[in-house]
């Protein structure tokens, strides 16, 4: 029987990146009924809402979905699509592997870098709970629950135990952030307590970006409040390669968004140029999720030869190649 998946193709580079994902995601044979939904600004523009009825009905029977990135009005009125559906959904965990690829040409292309980051992924500042006090004061409340904690911790450390993962890293600031930073490294600490096998360390937020920058091999799993995991996604994504490469998964107890770490890419938007790779390896991971881990292990293969034969890679990561021949490139290795 076809498995359903809600496809939201996105704004900007979204629908290039998502259509590529598909082509290849096909080419693996996996039988896939997509259900094509619009969100973002172009479901602004069409039905005059980011956020139509429909995406989270769909998802609601799917479970399953894949995304492209959205845009947010910066500053306006509207709640961050993203933000919606990870709660809405409960999606708490944003699991995002950094793994540098063959043949890719980085500052840290002899480093072996294996790390992946869980992102705490419904609340922190990104509660969007903010007011004016008076004018030109305002106040933006970061909320951590003990809840929402150890779901993270413990979503990090069964992952650890299934995969044979040595080491947890919690990251944070409770230096400063005394009672909301301080009961999130709580949590960790207690779930830590229950998984002895694990290496368990903490790092402030400040010198864990220095030594993912120095030594980013030392690290192996690291698990951060929602601020944090957003900003150390991208750097860490910046060490393999840029946000043409990182995948990610949206994950809850009842269903699944995957998703690239990176945005809508308005500079490169329309032209033919966006690395599809990042939403590529994010469907390998939807496909093992689905329970096609040997169709998920053959479209990740095709993406590694791909990369070690630099065949057709696009601008981002050096070469002169577009979505298309790219994409091509992996459907041919496959
Ligand atoms: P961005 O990730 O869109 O772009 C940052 C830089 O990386 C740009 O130079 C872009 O060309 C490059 N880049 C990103 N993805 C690429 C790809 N696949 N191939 C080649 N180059 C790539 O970040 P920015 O500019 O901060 O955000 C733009 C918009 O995206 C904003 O509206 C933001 O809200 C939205 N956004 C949406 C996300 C989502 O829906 N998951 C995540 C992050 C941002």
């Amino acid at each position: 029987m076809a498995h359903l998946v809600t496809l939201i193709p996105g704004d900007g580079i979204g629908p290039e990146v998502a259509d590529a994902t598909v082509r290849a995601v096909e080419a693996t044979g996996v039988e896939i009924e997509w259900e094509r939904v619009q969100a973002g600004l172009g479901a602004l523009a069409e039905y005059g809402q980011l956020l139509p009825d429909d995406v989270l009905a769909s998802l609601e029977i799917t479970r399953i979905g894949l995304k492209g990135p959205t845009a947010t009005p910066i500053a306006g009125g509207h709640q961050s699509i993203n933000v919606a559906l990870r709660k809405k959904l409960g999606l708490y965990t944003n699991f995002r592997p950094v793994r540098m690829l063959p043949g890719l040409k980085t500052r840290y292309q002899d480093v072996p870098l294996d790390l992946a980051i869980f992102r705490e992924n419904t609340e922190d500042l990104y509660a969007g709970l903010e007011h004016e006090i008076v004018p030109g004061v305002v106040e933006s409340l970061k909320i951590i629950t003990r809840n929402a904690s150890m779901k993270i911790a413990r979503a990090t450390f069964e992952y650890a135990r299934r995969e044979g993962r040595g080491k947890v890293t919690a990251i944070h600031k409770a230096n400063i952030m005394k009672l909301s930073d301080g009961l999130f490294l709580k949590c960790c600490r207690d779930v830590a307590s229950q998984f002895p096998e694990t290496q368990y360390n903490e790092l402030i937020v400040d010198n864990a970006c220095m030594q993912l920058v120095m030594r980013p091999e030392t690290f192996d799993l690291l698990v951060l409040p929602n601020l944090y995991g957003d900003i150390i996604s991208d750097l860490a994504a910046g060490l393999v390669g840029g946000l043409g490469i990182v995948p990610g998964a949206n994950i809850g107890d009842n269903h699944a968004i995957f998703e690239a770490v990176h945005g809508t890419a308005p500079d490169i938007a329309g032209k033919g140029l966006a690395n599809p790779t990042a939403l590529m390896q994010s469907a390998v991971l939807m496909l093992a999720h689905m329970g096609e881990r040997e169709a998920a292990g053959r479209l990740q293969r095709a993406i590694e030869e791909v990369y070690r034969h630099r065949e057709c890679l696009t601008g981002d990561v050096g070469g002169t190649g577009t979505t298309s021949q790219f994409t091509e490139a992996v459907i041919r290795r496959m």
